[in-house]
């Protein structure tokens, strides 16, 4: 909401959203400026990330920017991954949080980005891993005969245990004997909120084409992990109760692979744990026109949620100008969405729908232009400057 729009107060009084009404009953004016942390962190983070800054600020977005400077350089320079008491700040003083990617080949160990990264999808309780794959024009898909309204589904990837948790050790190291345990933690209440979020997501979402959604499929590999695939059916089946108006499926995940290479046409909403999560939203990129058109957001309903594209840092193509920022800028308006500014997401949807059809795009998605020009048209578009 802008200033100027107006929301219902109560039934006969109604003022802008911006204004609140003090003790004394007269109007005093409080932007209600939304406070986004950004961290671009690694590789082509620090390249996408300025080019979606530019898109939220050419939408008009009542946004306040904080950058933070998280990552490998500054692990490297002072040895600190996240400041203390950084995720609870964020939490505290921000509405929401936009990353660019992690991941750096002068830190073999990535253990800043398994700090910063996992440590906020952890910490920070982002249960949710929501992934749209849409396809925005036939010619990013390597399908024949798959147009956009083909391609319009949603994974939702648990994202705060199962094997990511890294519970585990290794025994006799180094031996010919030697033992390596990962352990895959999957809790009662994690599973059941994920699940729970993927029907609601059905619920409330329509498609781009404003069709209602209508079915969650859950994605398991139950006939060979039974003790976790059990518990994810047991419950899934259980939810499903709570929603007959939502039809629920069932696959496993390599057969689930197989058809959304063959045909992704049957997929709506898709529920899955955090790792079989993680691969199938890389292939599901590939539907998309690849990596570089991936949108995410690290959800936990009523706290702060971290946006981030599916991408990651890209060291191979780092510093040159060519990486797409598309992701990055879908990422950023999935954020305003969910901030409650859709008027200015939609904007952005639309500019960056314009530019693939236009071909005003980077090389991976067949266009002629480098990073920074990409983004500038987008800016220019979404601020309504022709072009
Ligand atoms: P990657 O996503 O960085 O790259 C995979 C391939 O896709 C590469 O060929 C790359 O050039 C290409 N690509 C990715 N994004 C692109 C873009 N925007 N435009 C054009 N091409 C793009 O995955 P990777 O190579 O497996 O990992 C590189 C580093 O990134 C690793 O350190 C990894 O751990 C990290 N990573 C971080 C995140 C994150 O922070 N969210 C996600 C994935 C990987
Ligand atoms: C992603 C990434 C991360 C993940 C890595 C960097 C730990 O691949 O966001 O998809 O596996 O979740
Ligand atoms: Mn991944």
């Amino acid at each position: 909401m802008k200033p100027g729009d107006w929301a219902p107060l109560a039934a006969e009084v109604r003022i802008p959203q911006w204004q609140t009404v003090s003790a004394l009953g007269t109007l005093c004016i409080v932007t209600s400026k939304k406070k986004i942390a950004v961290l671009a962190g690694d590789g082509i983070g620090q390249e996408v990330i300025p080019q979606a800054i530019n898109v939220i600020e050419a939408s008009g977005a009542q946004v306040e920017l904080q950058e933070f400077d998280w990552g490998a350089s500054r692990y490297l320079a002072d040895g600190v991954t996240v400041p203390p008491d950084g995720f609870a700040m964020l939490g505290r003083e921000l509405d929401a949080i936009l990353v660019g990617a992690f991941g750096d080949p002068r830190v073999p160990t990535n253990l800043h980005a398994k700090e910063i990264l996992l440590g906020m999808r952890f910490q920070m309780d982002l249960y949710a891993n929501v992934r749209p794959v849409r396809l925005l024009d036939a010619v990013l898909c390597p399908l024949k005969g798959v147009e956009p309204k083909d391609v319009d589904f949603v994974v939702v990837r648990e994202n705060t245990e199962g094997v990511y948790g890294d519970v585990g050790g290794v025994f006799k190291k180094g031996t010919e004997d030697e033992i390596a345990i990962q352990e895959d933690i999957n809790t009662r209440k994690g599973v059941e909120r994920v699940i729970r979020y993927a029907f609601d997501y059905c619920e409330k979402n329509p498609k781009l084409d404003g069709s209602k959604r209508s079915r969650v499929l859950m994605c398991d590999k139950s006939n060979a992990m039974t003790h976790a695939g059990g518990l994810w059916q047991r419950v899934f089946k259980e939810v499903a109760r709570e929603y007959p108006q939502i039809k629920p499926e069932h696959m496993y995940v390599d057969a689930f692979c197989m058809q959304m290479v063959r045909d992704p046409r049957p997929f709506d909403v898709i529920v899955t744990n955090n790792m079989f999560g993680d691969i199938i939203t890389d292939l599901a990129a590939g539907l998309q026109g690849g990596l570089g058109m991936a949108a995410s957001g690290n959800i936990h309903p009523g706290k702060t949620s971290m946006f981030e594209p599916v991408h990651g840092s890209a060291p191979a193509i780092a510093g040159k100008n060519i990486a797409n920022p598309m992701g990055a800028i879908l990422t950023a308006a999935m954020m305003l969405g969910h901030l409650g500014l859709s008027a200015e997401a939609a904007r952005i949807e639309g500019a960056v729908l314009d530019a693939v059809r236009q071909k005003k795009t980077t090389q991976d998605v067949g266009g002629p232009l480098g990073t920074r020009e990409v983004g500038e048209w987008v800016a220019q578009r979404v601020a309504g400057k022709g072009c």
